[in-house]
């Protein structure tokens, strides 16, 4: 346990508590700091010149076009800042705010690192930026300019990923399931890679090889042809499709190649209009790269100047599910392996294909670890937890259940899990109920959306046993939710306002004050993508 003030300091046991808990989150933000500068919340202010109660945007849960309503009349880089995903996950090396921040003021060239945002943040940053080249100069309206990016220590950012080698990846869903979800299991031992409980692990992946090899049949090149990238660097071109390239979606740059290549005049009049504005594809049935080459086959480039033309590979976070204290030298994940139909093609998603199908046990891979920016388990050791994760929400809350058992914690620990059936995906079944069993679960709430007519999710469960719930609450507990951003995160917000109500006899202004103060406390911790 982190202690920082002592017993005979004069503060209560809640007091002393809820202090040991702030001491630590700040030290937490330290290190994190150290390990990326440009995305510190001072750096930040500086960049925006503006706090964090000023920026409404800045929830996971709300679609683009809400955010980019609550930026307008907002300075340049608030309304980047507003178009990112929000998840300040650090996947682009920034944080939101700081991100926006580097590209309103030019010391950040690529507009495409916002992986949770997806193409329409990309397309949204790109918007603005032409924009703001007509209307206002970047950088006029930013206070201070970005601060230069410090060295990030080895294996800790995205810049500086270390080797790790893969253990084993196996299937935590049954067949018969849905989604299919994999626990995977990474040797770190070499590259003595730490992490908490909370953190996550960055990888980068390497495209799917079967897709690599058919982009260059379809070019009619070897694969050995020697490429140059940005940074200089000369590979072949087969290693730059594999590990640099963005296969998923297609550039600007790429659908201008193939315009000027297109031998077919038809083809280069969509290609021509598709550069300039790629709205169009999803219906041309342009889903990704492979697509274009597939429905522009007049176009068929040189593979050097095809490779420049692709966005970059860009690295993809996964929440460490496992305790070093438990597995010394090992980075346990839980990966949903992304797959779906469209356009008569099966399409994977990079990571988690990488992950759950592609790489194989012993062969190496680039990661890194992500430091958490609060999501921590309480410095009190007696403090007791509610834990919502469904899904493969429930990756932290496996590390936290392991770190409070090999640390004897005394508090209390409940768990919300949810996914479709129980029979096919209640994931880490053997485990949860073995740590039930031997109390280290104190209460496990379970939630299966598919096995009845209407849909039971967590909330519904928490609803249930709202009284109990509440209870936890006014005794101190600390609160927890992990998973889907989208749809989950913003209902579970609203279950608990609910609780608030009935249980607490507080209107809706008095509960959302409830959970700001909750949160304000670290009391009340989101890790949502
Ligand atoms: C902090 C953090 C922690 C995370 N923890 C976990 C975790 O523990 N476990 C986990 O599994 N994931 C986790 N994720 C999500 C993970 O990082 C990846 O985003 C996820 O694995 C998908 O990445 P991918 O590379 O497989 O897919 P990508 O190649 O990135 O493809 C995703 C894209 O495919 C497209 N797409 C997806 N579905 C469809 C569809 N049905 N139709 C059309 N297009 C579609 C969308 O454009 C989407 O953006 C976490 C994310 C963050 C930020
Ligand atoms: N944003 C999206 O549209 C979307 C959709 C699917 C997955 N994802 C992403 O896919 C990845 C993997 O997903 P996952 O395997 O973790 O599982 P998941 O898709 O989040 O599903 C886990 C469980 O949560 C249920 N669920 C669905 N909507 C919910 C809601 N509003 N509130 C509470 N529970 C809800 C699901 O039920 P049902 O499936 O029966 O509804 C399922 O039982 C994550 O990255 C997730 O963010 C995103």
């Amino acid at each position: 346990m982190d202690v920082f003030i002592p017993e005979s300091a004069p503060f209560t046991a809640e007091q002393r508590a809820w202090l040991n808990g702030f001491v630590a989150g700040m030290l937490g933000m330290e290190r994190a700091l150290a390990s990326a500068p440009a995305s510190s919340p001072a750096s930040i202010a500086a960049v925006t010149g503006t706090a964090e109660e000023e920026l409404p945007w800045h929830d996971p849960t709300l679609a683009l076009d809400e955010r980019m309503k609550l930026a307008v009349g907002r300075a340049y880089p608030l309304r980047l800042m507003a178009a990112m995903g929000q998840l300040d996950c650090g996947q682009c090396g920034y944080e939101c705010r700081s991100y926006a921040g580097a590209i309103a003021d030019g010391s950040e060239a690529d507009l495409g690192k916002c992986v949770p945002g997806g193409r329409e943040t990309t397309k949204k940053v790109k918007e603005i930026v032409a924009l703001a080249r007509v209307t206002d100069a970047p950088g006029a309206s930013v206070a201070t300019p970005a601060p230069a990016r410090g060295p990030v220590e080895r294996g800790y950012g995205r810049d500086a990923p270390v080797g790790a080698r893969l253990l084993s990846s196996s299937a935590l869903s049954a067949a018969e399931a849905d989604k299919e979800t994999r626990h995977v299991v990474i040797d770190v031992s070499e590259s003595g890679l730490r992490y908490d409980p909370g953190d996550s692990l960055g990888i980068w992946p390497q495209n799917n090889p079967d897709e690599v090899e058919l982009l260059i049949a379809i070019l009619r090149a070897r694969g050995s042809e020697a490429v140059t990238l940005a940074d200089g660097a000369v590979i072949t071109a087969r290693d730059a499709l594999t590990r640099e390239c963005d296969l998923r979606v297609p550039s600007e740059s790429l659908y201008a190649l193939l315009a000027r290549e297109a031998k077919d005049e038809a083809d280069r009049t969509r290609l021509d209009r598709l550069a300039r504005d790629d709205g169009q594809a999803e219906a041309l049935g342009v889903h990704d790269v492979l697509d274009t080459l597939l429905e522009f086959s007049s176009a068929r480039p040189k593979i050097g100047e095809f490779v420049s033309a692709l966005g970059r590979m860009q690295p993809r976070m996964y929440s460490l599910a496992s305790s070093l204290r438990k597995h010394p030298g090992e980075a346990h994940l839980t990966v949903s392996v992304l797959r779906y139909e469209r356009n008569d093609r099966t399409y994977q998603g990079a990571g988690s294909s990488f992950l759950g199908e592609h790489l194989r046990p012993g062969r190496h891979l680039s990661v890194f670890v992500q430091r958490s920016h609060g999501f921590r388990l309480p410095a009190d050791p007696e403090a007791n937890v509610i834990m919502v994760g469904p899904g493969t929400g429930i990756a932290p809350f496996r590390a936290f259940l392991e770190e409070r058992e090999a640390t004897a914690s005394r508090g209390r620990n409940w768990l919300f899990f949810g996914n479709q059936r129980r029979e096919v995906d209640f994931l880490y079944r053997d485990e949860l109920e073995e740590l039930a069993t031997r109390r280290v679960l104190t209460r496990m709430d379970l939630a299966f959306s598919r096995e009845q007519t209407s849909k039971v999710y967590v909330q519904h469960k928490m609803l249930e046993a709202a009284q109990e719930l509440w209870r936890w609450l006014s005794n101190g507990a600390y609160l927890y939710v992990c998973g889907d951003a989208k749809r989950m995160a913003g209902d579970v917000d609203v279950a608990l306002k609910q609780v608030a109500a009935t249980e607490g006899g507080m209107d809706a202004a008095g509960a959302k004050r409830y959970f700001a103060d909750l949160a304000k406390a670290g009391r009340y911790q989101r890790d949502v993508y």
